[in-house]
């Protein structure tokens, strides 16, 4: 049979993809373990899904490892989660530094705690000329933040004179988001059977394809990220025009670029 992976058409992969890698929790209740079992497992799907971008040439992949509102769970599940950063950051980074992933980190982070902070910083310094993947995390993250975060930043520059409101447009505005240096994903999936979006890159997602499977993130490996793409693939993307004109558009294009 046809390994999934040779189904994928290299010429078309999104630039960028955005996970959010949901269920761990679920999936370690479900075995009669404790929900740090979970996430435990979940470092061994980053490890595989990280592997399986960079060897297929993706370009962009944000992780949602941590949102805002993870602060509110149990502190021990806070403190764990913690924790599992801190040794995931340091085991992994030789491993990242050899397979030339770039490591970018979107959120909050002077939430975290010192050393989880230290440790980021020393791996994205550590990792900061490589040229693959770019590998984002999002950590203490949330759009709601994010938003309102662009929003004061404008207001000042604005107070200060440096910004004319009338020349704000998309372009000026996603320079003051998090992910000014990204493309906006094309792909967003979110494991464990959850149909939602839960405050992850809103503004950024506008015209991405969104993708759900039931898989819960700690059983999730390549040919899951193989599939979605796939699917990814199938669709047409219309951007708000009609099917026509997209069309039109690629044949024309196919013909004045022989
Ligand atoms: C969602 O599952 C997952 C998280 C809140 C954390 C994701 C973290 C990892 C995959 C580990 C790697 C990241 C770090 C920070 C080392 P859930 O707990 O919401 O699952 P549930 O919906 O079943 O409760």
């Amino acid at each position: 049979m046809q390994p999934l992976v040779d189904k994928i058409n290299k010429q078309r992969l999104p630039k960028h993809i955005a996970i959010i890698m949901d269920g761990n929790g679920r999936w370690a209740e479900e075995k009669g373990e404790d929900r740090l079992f979970g996430h435990f497992h979940g470092v061994e799907s980053v490890r595989n899904i990280v592997e399986g971008c960079a060897e297929l040439g993706i370009q962009y992949l944000t992780l949602y490892a941590f949102s805002t509102e993870n602060w509110d769970r149990p502190q021990q599940e806070v403190d764990g989660l913690m924790t599992l950063l801190v040794d995931t950051i340091r085991k992994e980074v030789p491993e990242l530094n050899k397979n030339n992933i770039k490591l970018h980190v979107i959120g909050n982070t002077s939430m975290l705690p010192e050393l989880a902070r230290n440790e980021l910083n020393e791996a994205i310094d550590l990792l900061k000329n490589n040229t693959g993947l770019n590998l984002i995390m999002a950590l203490s993250y949330s759009s709601r933040w994010e938003l309102i975060n662009a929003v004061q930043a404008i207001a000042k520059d604005v107070e200060m004179g440096n910004l004319n409101p009338n020349s704000i447009n998309n372009t000026v505005f996603e320079k003051y988001l998090t992910t000014a240096n990204f493309p906006d994903p094309e792909l967003m999936i979110r494991t464990s059977g959850e149909f939602r979006i839960s405050n992850f890159l809103l503004y950024q997602l506008a015209y991405s394809e969104l993708y759900f499977t039931n898989t819960c993130w700690p059983d999730f490996r390549k040919n899951n990220l193989y599939e979605a793409i796939i699917e990814y693939q199938g669709r047409e993307r219309r951007f708000g025009k009609t099917s026509k004109q997209i069309h039109d558009n690629i044949v024309l294009n196919s013909t004045s670029h022989p």
